[in-house]
């Protein structure tokens, strides 16, 4: 990483946690993951040589510059959704500032209305962070739209662990799935499509 990416995610983080300690809603909150979550993501799609990357839940894209710097070195593209304008038009700008936009496309959509539009096995890595009481609706297009072998990484499994457990249990209750929660960050509950 470059001494100024560097420099602009220490500044995204200040941001969001300035603006979330002052945010009088959770539409206004940035909520971004942490920095070692950021490294994990970026470490998980090196490995998985994952090219055709879906995040669900860009807000202010911080979690998407570390998508787009793996991304930028496998030569791949990434899908980020948020259905609130503001926070997309603030994505788009971080990620101009990360020179990394060319690896993104960003779409002010729905995620449970865009999936149901997509291929099978369109995706082989997803990250969600989105609103958790979705998660069990958008089981079924998340295993439709992960092709065999991809990953899907969820946040807040441990922050937020009874608000993801039928989501979890969901999960684990799914044949031909593998999941383990990693104690990184918020808690990262990571699936794998056998
Ligand atoms: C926890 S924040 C994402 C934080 C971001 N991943 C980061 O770490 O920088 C969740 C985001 O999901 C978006 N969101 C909520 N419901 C959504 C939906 N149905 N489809 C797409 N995005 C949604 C919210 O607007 C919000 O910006």
């Amino acid at each position: 990483m470059t001494p100024e990416l560097d420099t602009l995610l220490r500044e995204l983080e200040q941001f969001g946690k300035d603006n979330d300690a002052s945010a009088s809603s959770r539409q206004q909150k940035m909520l971004n993951i942490t920095r070692d979550t950021g490294e994990f993501l970026q470490w998980q799609i090196r490995a998985l040589k994952a090219r055709r990357i879906l995040e669900i839940g860009t807000s202010n894209g911080y979690s998407t510059i570390w998508l787009a710097l793996a991304t930028q070195a496998l030569k791949g593209r990434i899908t980020s959704l948020d259905i609130l304008p503001r926070k997309h038009e603030l994505a788009r700008a971080n990620l101009e500032r990360a020179k990394l936009s060319q690896w993104v496309q960003f779409l002010l959509a729905d995620a449970g209305e865009f999936m149901r539009k997509q291929f099978n096995g369109e995706f082989d890595f997803i990250f969600l962070d989105s609103e958790r009481e979705n998660y069990v609706g958008w089981w079924a297009d998340l295993r439709r739209v992960l092709m065999p072998g991809g990953v899907i990484v969820v946040d807040n499994a441990t922050s937020h662990a009874a608000e993801m457990q039928p989501f979890a249990n969901l999960v684990r209750n799914t044949p031909g799935y593998l999941s383990t929660l990693i104690p990184i960050g918020n808690g990262e509950l990571v699936i794998l499509k056998l």
